[in-house]
């Protein structure tokens, strides 16, 4: 059987991750957060104290990880049996993953964890390349983006409300930065695919970009 993908593809803060799970819960559909795996890898070298080691080894421990997504409420995220979700969403978890991401060979290596999420009845993958490479045969592709500015309030607002000190400059030019990295590295960069539908979320609700893709499978 042909297995249904929907990949949602675009910069940080677009509003990604929200819209992917609205729509993956509505359809019954299995999740990838492909960032989540760039981004436990860049703990888990942290960790090891390994980020500025060979790319052999960090080749190595991409290999290694034992990462698993819990389907449960809070939607815990395991990494080799100790849960890393508040520090999955570290703005310096976010940055030491977009600087891993641009080598190629560790982008091969997480190849296999990313396609294991393909699963019936159906998956909806999020991250910068899911409709270019990863799941380029998708039969949906989406690229959400929103302006740097709209996205750097988001940010800000998100992180205010969970009580984290924040800079809206700082913020800003932080995702600027990200863009940058994300957008013209040699291998992967973030573009939309070729049959990506566009949607631009700086001024429409999360439920209208939810409504167009949703009507776009259905
Ligand atoms: O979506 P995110 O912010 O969690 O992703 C963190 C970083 O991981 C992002 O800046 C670039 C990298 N990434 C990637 O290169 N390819 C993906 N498919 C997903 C994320």
């Amino acid at each position: 059987m042909d297995i249904p993908v929907l990949t949602i593809d675009g910069p940080s803060g677009a509003g990604k991750g929200t819209v992917s799970r609205l729509i993956a819960q509505k359809l019954g559909w299995h999740y990838l957060d492909s960032g989540a795996i760039y981004r436990a890898l860049a703990l888990e070298l942290t960790e090891k104290d390994v980020l500025h080691e060979s790319i052999a080894e960090i080749v190595d421990v991409a290999l290694g990880m034992d990462l698993v997504f819990e389907c449960s409420e809070d939607r815990a995220v395991l990494l080799n049996g100790q849960d890393i979700t508040d520090l999955l969403g570290l703005e310096s978890t976010g940055n030491n993953a977009s600087k891993i991401a641009s080598i190629p060979e560790i982008r091969a290596a997480l190849l296999q964890k990313q396609h294991d999420f393909k699963q019936a009845p159906g998956l909806v993958a999020d991250g910068r390349d899911m409709g270019t490479v990863v799941f380029s045969e998708a039969k949906y592709k989406v690229f959400l983006t929103a302006s740097a500015s709209e996205r750097a309030e988001r940010r800000y607002k998100q992180l205010k409300e969970k009580g984290i000190d924040a800079n809206l400059s700082e913020i800003t030019a932080d995702i600027q930065e990200r863009d940058q990295r994300d957008s013209e590295r040699q291998i992967s960069p973030l573009v939309p695919a070729a049959d990506a539908i566009y949607i631009d979320s700086s001024t429409i609700s999360v439920q209208a970009v939810v409504d167009e893709v949703l009507s776009l499978v259905r």
